[in-house]
């Protein structure tokens, strides 16, 4: 579901909003005629705004958690002081190449560095702490993913999490069975809870939670 909810809407942000770079919409149309899910893709419109964030803050470290196929990597990566670097981690190898070739094409292939496999486990692993950081993989182990991400996150370093919304089912009574749900729903408890970070959810698509380290 989307909050801002209706086309003409959609397409009048996007039409007003800084036009989507050519390699972005050719990524895009490739993900939605070969990969399964494309509607996971960031698309035009939260791709200008992970950029323009990006932009403002100016990173030197970027951590992402969900790469897909690479789109959010690339509005990302656009924000990046000279040199920087964005570490992008994603669990489904058949995503791989996909994501190269685009990387490859873009100007920000010698700033990407890709991760394959369990976030959860290759996050620990990473040797830096992170100045901005986007999760945006799997919502069941949102809570999990709260202190690891955290403790990586730099004193005045964003966090944006994705899906906080989860096509509203927030709002309503949660089935036992609907993990996802579940997990969002103590994601969001916990992250408005800490002390330690201060948080506002935009509702924006499915809903993005922008977090400061204080
Ligand atoms: C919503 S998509 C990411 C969309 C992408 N950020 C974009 O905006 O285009 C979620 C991604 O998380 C990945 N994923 C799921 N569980 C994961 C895990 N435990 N570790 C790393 N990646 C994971 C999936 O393979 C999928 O590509």
């Amino acid at each position: 579901m989307k909050y801002i909810n209706n086309e003409k809407l959609d397409e009048y942000l996007i039409n007003h909003s800084e036009k989507e770079p050519e390699i972005l919409s050719d990524l895009n149309r490739e993900t939605n005629l070969k990969v399964l899910q494309p509607r996971m893709i960031s698309g035009a419109f939260q791709g200008r705004l992970l950029s323009i964030i990006s932009k403002i803050i100016n990173p030197k470290k970027i951590l992402e958690i969900g790469t897909f196929t690479g789109y959010s990597t690339l509005c990302l990566a656009e924000g990046l002081e000279k040199n920087g670097q964005i570490h992008t981690v994603d669990i489904n190898e058949e995503l791989y190449d996909l994501q190269r070739k685009y990387f490859k094409k873009s100007s920000f292939n010698s700033n990407i560095t890709q991760h394959l496999g369990n976030a959860l486990e290759i996050i620990p692993k990473l040797d830096h702490d992170f100045d901005l950081i986007f999760l945006d993989a799997d919502k069941i182990n949102y809570p999990k993913y709260l202190d690891i991400l955290i403790i990586r996150l730099k004193k005045g370093g964003v966090l944006l999490s994705d899906n906080v919304l989860w096509d509203g089912k927030v709002l309503n009574e949660i089935s036992q069975k609907d993990k996802s749900t579940k997990a969002i729903v103590e994601y969001n408890k916990m992250l408005n809870n800490r002390t330690d970070m201060d948080s506002v959810i935009l509702p924006i698509r499915d809903g993005i939670t922008i977090s400061i380290k204080k």
